[in-house]
C-alpha cells in the first residue's frame, strides 16, 4: 500500500477548492471553452510572472515544443540537438514534426546538457544539417543557459528551452524559458503548476515568432476559415486557463515548500553514503523532484522504500539514445555514459509542499536504514 505517493493532489486542492470552483463555473456560464477570455487572461499572467513579452497558451507541454519548432522554421528532416536524459516527449516533439533527434550526453552532477555536449553532437553531423537545440531543465533547475546560448550562436542554431519541469525557476534572475529563442512549459496535473487536464504553454520575447505560435496553434488561421499555413489544433482549453490563474497565485509558496522539504532531505542525508542534489550557483531549483543518487544502481533501495509505501522511482530508467522507439537512430550502449549512469544510479523521492515533518522522517529514516 503506497503511504507516501509521489504527489498528493488532493491535499494542494482542499484548501482553495472553493477559489478554483468558482473560476470554472464561470467558464461554464460563459461558455466559451476553448481560447475564451481567461486563456489570454493567464497569457498576461504569464507574461508577467515570466518578465516576458509574450506566452501563447496551448493544448500541452509535447506540442508547445513541437510548435516553437515549427515558428521557429525547423522543417522536416533537420536535425535538432537534446539530452539522452530526458522525458521522451523532448526528442518526441522533434520526430512528431518529421525532425531528427541528435542526442547529447548529460552533465552527470546538474543532469542536464552543457556547451560543450552540444559541441560534440554538432561535431558528429555534417555541417549545417542540425537546426537547433532543446536544452531542458531536468527535475526544476535551469541547463548553463550562457554557455549554451553561445554555443548555439556560433553553430546558427534555434534555442527552445524545454520548462516543462522547471517553471518558475530561474537562470542568474531571469526565468527558465525566457533565455532562449523560446521556452515550452508544461502544465500536466503533476507538474509544481498542474491544470485539471493538458495545458501548456510557449515563451518567447519575439513578436513574429509569437504570431506564428498563435496561427499554428489554431488551425493555421488567420482570420476564421482563412488558413495561412498548414497549421494544428494545439489550443488550450478556457477551464485549463482559468484552474492555471488560480494556482499561479500560489506556485511561488508551494515551490518555496518544495525547497524547504530539499534542504531538509539535504540537512539530514549529509554523510549517508547517498548524493543529494547538486545546484550550481547561476541557477534555483523548484524541485519537480527531487533526485538522489548512488554509486551503484539504485533499484535495491527504490525497492526497500517501495516495500515501505514511499512512491520511490526512477526518472527515467532508460535513455533515450536506448529506446526501441528510437532504433532507426542507430545509437548503441555506451554512446552518452553519464545518462546511462544516471538512468541506473538515480531515485527521485516524494517533495511535494504539503508532506508533514512526520512523513519527511520516514522518508529519510527508511533511506538511512537501507544505506547502513
Ligand atoms: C521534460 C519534459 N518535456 C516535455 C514534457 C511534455 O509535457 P506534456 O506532458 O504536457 O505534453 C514533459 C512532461 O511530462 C517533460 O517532463
Amino acid at each position: 500500500m503506497v503511504k507516501i505517493p509521489m504527489l498528493d493532489l488532493k491535499r494542494q486542492i482542499i484548501p482553495i477548492r472553493q477559489e478554483l470552483d468558482a473560476a470554472i463555473k464561470r467558464v461554464i456560464d460563459n461558455t466559451n471553452f476553448i481560447l475564451g477570455d481567461e486563456v489570454r487572461d493567464f497569457e498576461s499572467e504569464v507574461q508577467k510572472y515570466c518578465n516576458a513579452q509574450y506566452a501563447v497558451g496551448v493544448s500541452n507541454g509535447t506540442d508547445a515544443i513541437k510548435l516553437a519548432l515549427l515558428a521557429l522554421g525547423i522543417k522536416p528532416a533537420d536535425k535538432v540537438v537534446c539530452p539522452a536524459f530526458t522525458y521522451y516527449a523532448t526528442a518526441g516533439a522533434i520526430a512528431a514534426m518529421g525532425a531528427i533527434p541528435v542526442f547529447a550526453d548529460i552533465d552527470l552532477p546538474t543532469y542536464n546538457i552543457s556547451a560543450e555536449s552540444i559541441e560534440e553532437a554538432v561535431k558528429k553531423h555534417p555541417r549545417g544539417k542540425i537546426k537547433a537545440v532543446i536544452p531542458v531543465h531536468l527535475y526544476g533547475q535551469c541547463a548553463d543557459m550562457d554557455g549554451i546560448m553561445d554555443a548555439a550562436r556560433k553553430h546558427k542554431l534555434k534555442v527552445i528551452e524545454d520548462a516543462a519541469q522547471a517553471f518558475g525557476a530561474e537562470y542568474k534572475g531571469k526565468k527558465a524559458g525566457t533565455i532562449g529563442d523560446c521556452g515550452s512549459v508544461s502544465f500536466f496535473p503533476g507538474k509544481n503548476l498542474g491544470a485539471f487536464g493538458d495545458a501548456g504553454m510557449v515563451i518567447t520575447n519575439d513578436k513574429t515568432t509569437a504570431e506564428k505560435l498563435k496561427i499554428l496553434r489554431n488551425q493555421g488561421n488567420k482570420d476564421k476559415y482563412y488558413h495561412l499555413v498548414l497549421g494544428h489544433n494545439n489550443r488550450m482549453d478556457t477551464i485549463q486557463a482559468a484552474v492555471l490563474m488560480v494556482k499561479l497565485k500560489y506556485l511561488e509558496s508551494w515551490n518555496e515548500m518544495r525547497r524547504r522539504n530539499a534542504a531538509y532531505f539535504n540537512e539530514q542525508l549529509k554523510g549517508a553514503g547517498i548524493k543529494t542534489p547538486f545546484v550550481p550557483g547561476y541557477t534555483t531549483h523548484i524541485y519537480h523532484q527531487y533526485v538522489l543518487r548512488l554509486d551503484g544502481p539504485s533499484d535495491g533501495l527504490v525497492a526497500h522504500l517501495r516495500a515501505k509505501g514511499i512512491d520511490a522511482r526512477v526518472f527515467y530508467p532508460v535513455p533515450l539514445h536506448l529506446q526501441e522507439c528510437f532504433k532507426h537512430l542507430n545509437y548503441k550502449k555506451g554512446d552518452f555514459p553519464e545518462s546511462e549512469k544516471a538512468s541506473v544510479q538515480t531515485l527521485a523521492i516524494p517533495v511535494y509542499p504539503d508532506l508533514t515533518r512526520e512523513e519527511l522522517d520516514f522518508i529519510i529514516n527508511s533511506i538511512k536504514e537501507f544505506l547502513k
